[in-house]
């Protein structure tokens, strides 16, 4: 029987009940499918950071290199720690560390989800740079505390970088309806996005069955909600691509349903599989978290490893549970009754 490692690491708050749900969930999968998922748990949160004084030991990365796959609830409980610390101290450095340049983040409606839209058709996948860019982490701040203060934070674009995550967007455009959007705001930023507008004029010449169009962020945003239609692939940086999918999660019907894979394509390290949302500490502990965007995430991971009849299993279990009005709409079912109900359909 072939068998998975999995890293778990459920984090904070909210990471702790929907990581739970999707563990019972690809569980059962596996077993319908014939394999089996070794899950190792690593407590590595801002509870461990009071603890320990930092997320995660000094030799976590090591220690989750040799996993298959990294299963994440959510990262962040800023009453504890600032949330530049616990994000710098765990979720980013996994990202960048494993080379994980692309983030996918599919969003289209779930059967019986009823979003603020008056348009039904909505199906985009956001490919979103996930190691550089505006999260770079270089800057600094001067003169702190004067009057004088000055606060720098330098966005680093490379060559390699933005042509890789654009060569993926590209390759993803093919899979689908061969449309891809890039997205820049290279009329206020000179250098780093007339650059990546360049690369992808460049790129795209590579691909000449995909149609490119270049946006704005700010008209592109607006796109999504007048027009969503027009959009199949949508590539951004990794600060315009956090914005845009956390608009694509709301257009789903909320945090609850969006769903990502941080891939590394080159398969040299394990990739990671969270939902796009955080730790909620507003309804941490209430029980009514959705956990439907960690189960998507979890077929993601099993496609990611392989599995693809095991992923499209859970996939209709979701797509079942949530036609029956099942976890539609927020708070009116809880996490437990909502993962349940994916368990009947999927043993059906
Ligand atoms: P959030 O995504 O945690 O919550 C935003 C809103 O969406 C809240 O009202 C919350 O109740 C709701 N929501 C989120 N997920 C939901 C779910 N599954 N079901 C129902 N409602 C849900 O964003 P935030 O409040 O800005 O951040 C809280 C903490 O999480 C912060 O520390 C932040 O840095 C961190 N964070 C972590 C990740 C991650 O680990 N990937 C992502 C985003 C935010
Ligand atoms: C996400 C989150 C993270 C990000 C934060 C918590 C650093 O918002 O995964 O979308 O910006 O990447
Ligand atoms: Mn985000």
């Amino acid at each position: 029987m072939k068998n998975y490692t999995i890293a778990l690491i459920p984090g904070d708050g909210i990471g702790h009940d929907v990581t739970e749900a999707a563990c019972a969930v690809l569980e059962v999968a596996a077993k319908h499918s014939g394999f089996a998922l070794n899950g190792a748990r690593f407590p590595w949160s801002c509870a461990f950071y009071r603890e320990t004084g930092s997320m995660m030991p000094a030799d976590g990365i090591k220690t989750l290199q040799k996993f298959d796959a990294i299963l994440l609830g959510a990262v962040g409980w800023p009453a504890v720690v600032p949330d530049a610390v616990s994000l710098h101290g765990l979720l980013l450095p996994i990202r960048k560390e494993f080379t994980q340049y692309a983030n996918i983040r599919p969003h289209r409606l779930l059967p019986g989800v009823n979003g603020p839209l008056k348009a039904t058709e909505f199906d985009i996948l956001c490919i979103r740079e996930n190691t550089e860019g505006e999260y770079s982490g270089a800057g600094g701040r001067v003169h702190q505390g004067t009057g004088d203060e000055v606060a720098v934070e330098t966005s680093v674009f490379t060559r390699a970088g933005v042509e890789r995550i654009l060569r993926f967007g590209f390759a993803q455009a093919r899979k689908r309806r061969g449309k891809l959007a890039s997205v820049t705001k290279s009329n206020a930023q000179r250098y780093s996005m007339v650059f990546w507008d360049e690369m992808t004029q460049r790129v795209a010449a590579e691909y000449p069955d995909v149609e490119v169009t270049s946006y704005h962020v700010d008209a592109l945003a607006a796109r999504m909600i007048l027009a969503p239609e027009s959009l199949d692939v949508v590539v951004a940086s990794n600060l315009f691509g956090d914005i845009l999918t956390d608009l694509g999660a709301a257009i789903q019907g909320g945090l609850g349903f969006a769903a990502s894979a941080n891939i590394n394509p080159d398969r040299n390290a394990p990739s990671m599989f969270e939902p796009v949302h955080g730790s909620a500490p507003d309804i941490a502990h209430l029980g009514t978290a959705n956990p439907i965007a960690a189960i998507w995430s979890g077929a993601m991971m099993l496609d990611h490893l392989g599995e693809r009849d095991a992923a499209a299993r859970v996939m209709a279990a979701l797509e079942k549970t949530t036609s029956h009005g099942i976890g539609t709409v927020q708070g009116k079912h809880r996490t437990e009754a909502i993962t349940a109900a994916v368990l009947s359909r999927l043993s059906q």
